[in-house]
């Protein structure tokens, strides 16, 4: 049976390059949901559909994940969307199309099936709550809203944003994220809570690569 390595947080906590770095290392694939939601997103935005037409048009959108060398590509209608959906005005539609519920029933099954098949770590909001309850381990990734906007602005190199307005985004996508009426994001009864605040990377890395190994010593 696979391992399934649940990592839920707000936007900005570092469980993505935290997640990715460490299943490379233990030779997990790494599961990046949230560009599920982005890929729908993208595809609202360019066919300029609002919620209603989005969920009509749901049977029109074929989303893929592909591992290339262990790294996740999302391939949206035959396209590989993973560069063109980490843009602010993406994120801001994720967090709202991420609210309507066949949207999310839309990629419950995607998701599942993917950690029923690999040793996954999977990151996004709902995965220890919802799509894998019976996770082997359940990460619940934090850091403060301040730390985590400071973060996302150091990697905004291209100046088209000030720090302010990524900060205020981040709180506006916690707002939206927790919430919605479902799968809102928050902390499964099970999870460990992991508070990232002035720790290093490599310090999050070692933790969680610890309690995954803790993990697989538990299950023989
Ligand atoms: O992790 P991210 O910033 O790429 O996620 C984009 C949006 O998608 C985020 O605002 C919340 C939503 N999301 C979600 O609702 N459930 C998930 N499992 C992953 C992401």
């Amino acid at each position: 049976m696979s391992i399934n390595i649940a990592v839920d947080g707000p936007a900005g906590a570092g469980k993505s390059s935290i997640a990715r770095a460490v299943a490379e290392e233990i030779g997990y694939i790494y599961v990046d949901t949230g560009a599920l939601y982005r890929s729908i997103a993208l595809y609202s935005i360019e066919n300029k559909l609002e919620d209603e037409s989005l969920i009509n048009s749901l049977d029109k959108i074929n989303i893929r994940l592909e591992f290339i060398d262990k790294c996740q590509h999302v391939v949206l209608n035959g396209s590989d969307v993973s560069d063109k959906i980490r843009t602010p005005d993406v994120s801001m539609r994720a967090s709202r199309v991420s609210a309507i519920p066949k949207v999310r029933e839309f990629l419950f099954g995607l998701q599942k099936k993917i950690a029923a098949e690999n040793n996954i770590i999977m990151d996004g909001r709902d995965i220890g709550t919802v799509v894998l309850p019976n996770a082997d381990l359940k990460i619940f990734l934090t850091a403060s809203a301040e730390e985590r906007a400071s973060r996302r602005f150091k990697e905004m190199t291209d100046g088209s944003i000030t720090y302010e307005q990524v900060l205020e985004d981040i709180k506006q996508r916690d707002y939206n994220d927790m919430n919605r009426a479902i799968a809102p994001l928050k902390q499964a009864e099970d999870a460990v809570l992991l508070d990232t605040t002035g720790m290093t990377i490599n310090e999050v890395k070692q933790k969680l690569k610890s309690m995954i190994y803790e993990t697989e010593k538990s299950r023989g």
